[in-house]
């Protein structure tokens, strides 16, 4: 099998998970499920359940447990998109090919559906109880959710968006910093969060668990830095997602500050050393590499 007959396979493997943890539009409340059934079966690349796994077979073999946090981490990622797009923030009407979730249920049912996933992707971590086995395992589980909900949450991704609004504020003072705190946040706290809990429930030691998240770190800066370049560079039809958000929004990014070129160079840069990284444990997992690798040229 080649990379992209892998890549698609193992896709499609999160894929089902996701949506086998996914509730059904029932009740009182069959809207806001529907809403929010809507948003994630849109598809998307499954980045994060999929680096979650490539990574905890780094360092064993966790089973069943793994899936509830692969399914939780993309029920975040998408909440958080939900809410990105909403006219107060990013204002963007489509998303991973179709109409974000305020064009199609209103902003009111989106707001919610948003929260609701958010909640939800907790309620389906803790599900990784049922599966455990032993104090070690429940420790591990307990640690897991401790990494989901700090990187979700104002120390990570919450605290970037934070920043990221308010620097496109007119008047805003737009350093440097500003903008490594803004990726390291906003993108690369969650990617942090599914290769670090990939290690953890995989029972990988505290030192590798380290280097795990330094390299998702740089995994996650190349992946938003690439992001706006492809805002720049890309189309709709390609992308699912509106070009020139970025631009719309005076939004400070990497490709603003430093220009393409820069960008792209500094792109390959993070990603050499994210691979390396990953290269120097005891065991590889060549696909994890090539997927790193390939985010580099990605094209949506
Ligand atoms: C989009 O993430 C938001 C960013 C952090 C740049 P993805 O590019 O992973 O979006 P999907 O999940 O494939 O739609
Ligand atoms: C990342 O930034 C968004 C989140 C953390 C949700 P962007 O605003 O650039 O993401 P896109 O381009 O809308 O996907
Ligand atoms: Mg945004
Ligand atoms: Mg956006
Ligand atoms: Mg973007």
């Amino acid at each position: 099998m080649n990379f992209k007959e892998e890549l698609a396979e193992k896709t499609g493997e999160a894929e089902k998970i996701v949506k086998e943890y996914l509730p059904k539009p029932e009740g009182f409340q069959s809207k806001v499920l529907e809403a929010m059934g809507y948003a994630v079966s849109a598809g998307g690349k499954r980045l994060r359940p999929l680096l979650m796994a490539e990574t905890s077979s780094l360092f064993g073999e966790p089973g069943k447990k793994l899936s509830c946090f692969m399914a939780a981490i993309e029920f975040i990622h998408t909440y958080s998109l939900i809410h990105d797009d909403l006219p107060a923030l990013d204002n963007d009407d489509y998303r991973r090919g179709r109409k974000t979730t305020h064009v199609v249920y209103g902003e009111d049912i989106a707001i919610i559906a948003g929260d609701g996933l958010l909640n939800y992707a907790f309620e389906t971590a803790q599900r990784a109880f049922e599966t455990a086995a032993g104090v070690e395992e429940y420790q591990r589980i307990g640690h897991a959710l401790q990494i989901l909900g700090r990187k979700a949450g104002v120390y990570g991704m919450i605290g970037g968006q934070c920043a990221d609004l308010l620097a496109e504020k007119p008047g805003a003072v737009l350093t440097e910093e500003t903008l490594h705190f803004i990726h390291e946040n906003k993108t690369a706290a969650l990617i942090q969060a599914a290769m670090t809990i990939g290690a953890v429930l995989a029972g990988a030691d505290e030192k590798e668990v380290e280097q795990v998240e330094k390299s998702a770190g740089n995994i996650g800066v190349a992946f938003q830095i690439q992001d706006d370049i492809l805002d720049v560079t890309s189309s709709l039809e390609v992308l699912g997602k509106p070009v020139g958000s970025d631009e719309k929004n005076h939004k400070l990014t990497y490709v603003t500050m430093h220009g393409l070129e820069e960008s792209k160079k500094r792109v390959r840069e993070l990603s050499e050393e994210a691979v390396a990284v990953l290269q120097s444990f005891e065991k590889r997992n060549l696909f994890l590499e090539q997927l790193v690798e390939q985010l580099i040229y990605r094209e949506k």
